[in-house]
């Protein structure tokens, strides 16, 4: 499919599927800018950006079991286990992603998977749809520096933004993934070895 089609077929599947919830249309629209800036700099393909950063939360409107069954066609029940509940609509976005759009490229798969948890190693389009998640113009809790700090180095972001939201989640008593957690210590190391050069 052309690109500019398909992300004009996705755009309209989100103004159905979310008519009833315009501020979360309004996040997903703001992540596509935002991300779409960021890969401006980063030399990312716009194209993957915006089909990852239009489909990251399509699940959102989902029930639990529909999020879980669409889920478990793509992941493990020891990969679900990995995530909390909260996440588990990045795993069925990914799949929905293969479903409704036949979407294949891993990359852009993985950017919509790890969007809510991170991980590891991520690759640059999956840093730039993590932070643009959080740092995105709707985003209250986000402030200035962060979004100066994403335009000028992603792994500082990431890790950021990683630490922010493990200690929002020890404060609010939530369960945090395992894999945060280990991408937190991966970011923080890569810093630590760059500072040590
Ligand atoms: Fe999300
Ligand atoms: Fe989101």
């Amino acid at each position: 499919m052309i690109d500019e089609l398909l992300i004009e077929k996705i755009k309209a599947f989100l103004n159905i599927e979310f008519k009833d919830d315009k501020k979360r249309l309004k996040h997903i629209f703001s992540v596509e800018k935002m991300a779409i800036s960021l890969a401006e700099i980063y030399a990312i393909d716009i194209f993957h950006v915006r089909v990852s950063a239009l489909l990251h939360d399509v699940t959102k409107r989902l029930s639990y079991k529909e999020n879980l069954d669409l889920a478990s066609k793509s992941f493990s029940k020891q990969e679900i286990n990995l995530v909390p509940k909260s996440c588990l609509h990045a795993y069925s976005a990914a799949q929905l992603a293969i479903e409704k759009f036949q979407i294949t490229n891993r990359n852009i798969l993985n950017a919509i998977s790890y969007h809510c948890s991170g991980r590891k190693t991520m690759s640059k389009l999956e840093q730039i749809i993590f932070i643009s998640d959080y740092i995105e113009e709707t985003r209250l809790f986000a402030d200035d520096d962060l979004r100066k700090l994403a335009k000028l180095n992603l792994d500082k972001a990431t890790y950021e933004i990683l630490y922010k939201t493990i200690e929002y989640l020890k404060i609010k008593k939530r369960p945090i993934s395992e894999l945060s957690i280990e991408a937190l210590e991966y970011y923080k190391r890569k810093m630590e070895e760059i500072n040590e050069r």
